[in-house]
């Protein structure tokens, strides 16, 4: 892999990663600041992209055409679902959106598109997740435009997807690298439960869980 992008939506899930860089260029493209130098021996392109599904397919697609990536990692927090808990990580396996409603035409028009993550990427971030001792579950990641802390939204959503973690980025980063057939894998380390404690749970995990997350990238791209 020659040169890799990883977005974080956030500044707690992209600021330890962007200190640890070193010969770093700063460009604005599109608001956003694409931090462009190397992880170890590692060519990478950072971009906190802001939250949301817009923000994320934005970046990524910048990353791709400006930045010429070879691969997109997505990197940062969610809400748990099954059996992830809070501090374990969700390595995508597969990627979809829980906020496309098409019920009134469902019959005639369903929409059931998701996107499978890069295999080889999937194995290196579960061997990272070994190294840090974290536990990893590989699943799907269910992403809408929607923070999730009311339980029967994520029944919802579970019912309809069976995901291990919802969050606001991750399908849109996926579709993006989909349609330019570039590979991505989402890593996310569980905050919250997603649901009535979430917003509690998220304040007292966030900054934690965005470390793992960003400790798992890291140990990724020691691999490659
Ligand atoms: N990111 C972290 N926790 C989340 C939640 N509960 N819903 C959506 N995105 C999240």
């Amino acid at each position: 892999m020659n040169r890799i992008g990883i977005i974080g939506a956030m500044g707690s899930e992209v600021e330890h990663l962007r200190e640890m860089m070193h010969g770093r260029e700063e460009t604005v493209a599109a608001g956003r600041t694409f931090y462009a130098g190397k992880i170890g021996n590692i060519d990478v392109v950072l971009v906190c992209s802001g939250i949301g599904k817009v923000n994320s397919a934005m970046s990524a697609q910048i990353l791709i055409d400006r930045f010429g990536v070879d691969a997109i990692i997505n990197t940062g927090i969610a809400g748990g679902a099954k059996d992830a808990k809070v501090r374990d990580v969700v390595v995508s396996t597969e990627a979809a959106y829980h906020d496309m409603e098409l019920r009134l035409v469902a019959l005639s028009h369903p929409y059931t598109e998701q996107f499978a993550a890069d295999e080889a990427l999937v194995k290196k971030a579960e061997k990272a997740c070994a190294e840090c001792g974290i536990a990893c579950h590989l699943g799907k990641i269910a992403t809408g435009d929607q923070f999730i802390s009311d339980k029967r939204i994520k029944e919802d959503i579970v019912s309809r997807l069976d995901p291990n973690a919802v969050e606001m980025e991750g399908g849109a980063v996926a579709h993006v690298c989909a349609a330019n057939r570039v590979p991505f894998v989402i890593i996310r380390s569980i905050s919250d439960n997603a649901d009535d404690g979430a917003e509690i749970d998220f304040d007292t995990f966030e900054q934690l869980a965005a470390d793992d997350a960003a400790k798992i990238v890291v140990a990724m791209l020691k691999q490659m």
